[in-house]
Order: C-alpha cells, then structure tokens, then sequence
C-alpha cells in the first residue's frame, strides 16, 4: 500500500520553525515524514533532523521519503515519550526545534488491516499504532466495564449519545465478542436514534476516534512528555505542535501557558516570592489554523490548530 499523507499546516509550521540552517531538529511524529521532509530540505549539511514514530510502517514510508538526505537524517522507533533517551543515544542534550504532529496518519487510517476506521467492515478491531503493544481495541471493546466505555466515548468522542452506544457494546458482547470494525458501526448505530444518524457525520467515527485516543494513551503522552520537550530546547529554540482535538489542544495551551508563567504565589502577593521564573513564550495568543484553501483540498485538516512555543532568549 502507498503511503499517501497530505501533511497539514506545512508552511505554517515551516515559518514557524524559524529554522537554523545548521541546527539539530526532532520530529517526534515522523509520519510519511513530510514535515521532516521541508526540515531536511532547508538545513545545511551541517544539520540534523531526528525522526521518531512509534509505527512500524510510518518508520518505513519515511526513510523511503527522507533518502535523499540520508545524511543528515536518523530515523528511530519510538514513542516520542522517550524523545530525551532517544537523544541521549546520539549524544543530542538540547534541540533547535520540535515539530508534533499528533494523532494519526491517512496511511494508518486508509490501511484495511489496522482497524481504524468504519469504513473497512471486514477489518479486525486493532487500532495500535504501535504493534509491540499487546492490548488491541478488541479487547479494550470487549473488556472495558461499560462505566469506563462510557467515560471514553463521551470525553474523547464528545458523543451525545455514549451512555446508550455503552450500553448496546456490552450486551452485544454478551451473545459473543466484538471481532471487526464492521460489527462494531452497527452496534453504535443501533445506538444511536434514527434521526440523528440520517443527518451529520457518520455515527461511528467519535466511537472509533474515542476508542483510537484511549487505546493509544494519546493524551497521557502528550500531558507527560510536552514540558520535558520545552527542557529540551536551546535558547530560543522553538516548538511547533498541531492538535486535532480539543482536549489536546487544551493539554498544550495550558502547558505553554504554565511555562510562560510560573509562579504559583497568591495574587494579592505584592511581588513573587516563588521564585518561578518563565522558561520562555508562547508565539501566539491564538492558535494559527489552517487557511480555506487546505481545509477544502484536505478534510483531515478541519480540526487543525498549531500552537508554538519559544525558550526564553540566548544567552
Ligand atoms: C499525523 S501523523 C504525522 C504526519 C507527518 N507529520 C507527515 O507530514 O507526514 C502522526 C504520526 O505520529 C505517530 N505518533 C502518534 N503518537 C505518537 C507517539 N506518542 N510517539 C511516537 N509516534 C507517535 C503516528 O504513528 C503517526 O505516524
Ligand atoms: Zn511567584
């Protein structure tokens, strides 16, 4: 299968980048490697860019799509959780830039085998982005008490109607166990009244989205690992991260807004006494989103947002 990835926000994130041509960069979500790709492309030979992707596929498409710059390029598979390790391995103790691009690739959505989306039927509940993982969606579908299905589907997929798709997975797990994608949609559209699902999307994709996001502890690894990727910056070096959903967009609005910030005194205190002092700014008050033209020729792209980070000034 090709790997076809339209990346998002690609010249934005590039200006914001503010690349140094002989400086060292980290992509923690390789991907088809296309925002490595314009990384690479805008280094000297002196320039190095550290790739990191925790999916076995994305590891290959990428080296296939960084070759030309073979060079400059170390390409890693890993979770960008161990970003520092992964470093330390090369003797890289602080970074120019970062680039994430959260979430998942249209390869591994597209892919009929890893079971991301109702769209493949006959596909079977997998959903790992990382394949050493054991624990697959089926069995967080057939294992998870139907209070915890329901606390996942209503935050992450912000369904209205989770308590009753809850309900309808555990008792059609009860006659025999959830196997496919396709047996998965039609127990969520039971679910869901049929009005409902005669307008809007289709009725199984923030199930799907909600069970991907706990399946692959997406939010916990972005909460635990941002501020140690701000530790890792140089002196006005900067971080580009796109979101594709609310509740990552908040774990990094928050972040870089606790690192801008930090004391933690009351605020009636006079003068800060904490002794926290800002680590650096966050670029925009708003996050740069994508322009018309790229949210019409990639629907991926509707619910992007990039916010930036920059470590506080050189010394
Ligand atoms: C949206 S794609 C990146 C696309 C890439 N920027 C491009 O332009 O081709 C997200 C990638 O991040 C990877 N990924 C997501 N979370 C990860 C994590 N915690 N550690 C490592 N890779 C991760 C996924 O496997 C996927 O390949
Ligand atoms: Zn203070």
């Amino acid at each position: 299968m090709e790997f076809k990835h339209k990346s998002v926000l690609l010249k934005e994130t590039m200006e914001h980048l503010k690349i140094n041509p002989d400086g060292i960069y980290v992509d923690g979500t390789l991907g088809g490697g296309g925002h490595a790709y314009e990384v690479c492309s805008r280094l000297s030979p002196k320039g190095r860019l550290i790739g990191i992707d925790q999916d076995e596929d994305a590891i290959k498409a990428a080296a296939r799509r960084l070759a030309e710059f073979e060079d400059k390029v170390r390409i890693v598979r890993s979770n960008y959780c161990q970003m520092r390790e992964v470093l330390e391995e090369y003797e890289i103790f602080q970074v120019d830039g970062i680039v994430l691009d959260l979430g998942v690739s249209s390869y591994q959505l597209d892919d009929p085998g890893r079971g991301f989306t109702y769209r493949n039927g006959e596909a079977p509940l997998d959903m790992r982005m990382d394949n050493r993982q054991e624990f697959t969606a089926k069995d967080l579908v057939n294992t998870y008490s139907e209070m915890e299905l329901y606390r996942v589907i209503r935050e992450y997929g912000e369904d209205k109607f989770a308590k009753n798709i809850a309900k309808h997975i555990v008792a059609a797990r009860k006659k025999k166990d959830i196997e496919t994608a396709g047996e998965l949609t039609e127990i969520i559209r039971a679910a869901i009244p049929a009005k409902v699902r005669m307008s809007g999307g289709h009725p199984a994709k923030r199930t799907f989205q909600a069970i991907r996001i706990e399946l692959n502890g997406e939010l916990e690894a972005l909460q635990d690992s941002l501020e140690d990727m701000i530790d890792l910056l140089k002196p006005g070096g900067r971080i580009c991260v796109i979101t594709f959903h609310s509740l990552e967009d908040r774990i990094v609005k928050n972040i870089f807004k606790k690192n801008e910030n930090p004391c933690t005194c009351p605020k009636d205190f006079p003068v800060c006494v904490c002794g926290k002092i800002p680590i650096g700014k966050a670029i925009n008050r708003k996050p740069v989103l994508p322009s018309e033209e790229e949210m019409i020729y990639n629907s991926r792209a509707k619910s992007a947002k990039l916010r930036v980070f920059e470590k506080m000034g050189r010394e």
